[in-house]
């Protein structure tokens, strides 16, 4: 088939989209494809309406690939695409709609609060910090309310911390999340969803060296110690699972999803957040999960495309 790899885009995350594009491009080449390479700039409609691809397979992160709008132009153009339909990546990729639909499917979320940029400017940092204090106490993460790779998020250990967070966050999104920290192993789950109902890879338990996942621990070999599968016993890994292809079927995803969660010392799997397109670089969490079932990329992305295009 001739597969369209999209990689690239205009989001902050578009090195890393670059370095998943070339990963699935080889993988989709060395399973018989006939693979281009693109990215999607202002002449990508006429070239796919011209070409009439019988597969795109969007590499993208950050806005234009998992806010759903390039979706919506993909599906309008007819062209089989690989993942979620534009409006439930846009359920994902906002944190506050994902973690209030799961909320309600019985997943458990962190409390939280989230703040317009406008919001704050009009209240002031110590009106902000007098609101987070009476709902949420001990350590916080800031974030933005979209966006990937941790880029604008920090954890905030004592309230002076949090306007400079804030104003961190408040670079990536107009809005963001103030959020309690959960404190406990850090998890991925692969969901595959090849139309016969979703299941799961093994579960990729994350150790950063520094304690925490941020940028530079996400895309620098040796920065973090993976463990894939996880270590978790039986009964967390159960509910961690569990509680992935609720939140994969909940938002109404397809083919492919990673939901990554903070398993608590109880065994309680905390969402974190759902990623429509997730890292595919050689030093993501997909790639580590599909060598840890057993298969490889090329038998993984090649189901994923010959299904697109059935
Ligand atoms: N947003 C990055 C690509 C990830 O989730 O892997
Ligand atoms: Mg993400």
């Amino acid at each position: 088939l001739h597969v369209v790899v999209l990689a690239g885009g205009i989001s902050h995350e578009r090195d890393v989209s670059l370095r998943s594009g070339r990963r699935v491009a080889d993988a989709l080449t060395a399973a018989g494809h006939r693979v281009t390479l693109r990215d999607p700039d202002a002449g990508l409609l006429p070239f796919l309406a011209s070409e009439r691809p019988d597969v795109v397979f969007p590499a993208l992160h950050g806005s234009s690939g998992e806010d759903g709008s390039l979706l919506d132009l993909l599906a309008a153009l007819g062209v089989p695409t690989i993942g979620s339909s534009g409006p439930a990546a846009r359920r994902a990729w906002s944190k506050p709609v994902a973690s209030s639909l799961l909320a309600e499917a019985g997943v458990a979320v962190p409390e939280s609060i989230v703040l317009s940029h406008e919001a704050f400017r009009e209240l002031g940092a110590s009106s902000v910090l007098r609101v987070v204090r009476e709902k949420l106490d001990g350590e916080l993460v800031v974030k933005p309310a979209s966006g990937g790779s941790a880029q604008g998020v920090t954890i905030v250990e004592t309230t002076d911390e949090l306007p400079r967070a804030m104003v961190e966050a408040f670079t990536y999104a107009d809005v963001a999340v103030v959020e309690r920290r959960i404190v406990g192993t850090e998890i991925a789950v692969t969901v595959i969803d090849n139309g016969d109902g979703p299941t799961t890879l093994p579960a990729v338990e994350i150790e950063p060296t520094t304690g925490i996942y941020g940028f530079q621990a996400r895309y620098n070999a040796g920065e973090t110690t993976f463990y894939a599968p996880s270590r978790l016993g039986e009964a967390e890994l159960a509910a961690v699972t569990d509680a992935a292809i609720i939140a994969h079927r909940t938002l109404g995803l397809r083919d492919l999803s990673r939901i990554d969660f903070i398993v608590d010392a109880s065994g309680t799997p905390w969402f974190l957040e759902a990623n429509v397109l997730p890292g595919l670089t050689e030093t993501s969490l997909v790639p580590l999960a599909i060598e840890a079932s057993g298969s490889d990329a090329a038998s993984i992305y090649g189901q994923l495309v010959r299904t697109a295009h059935a």
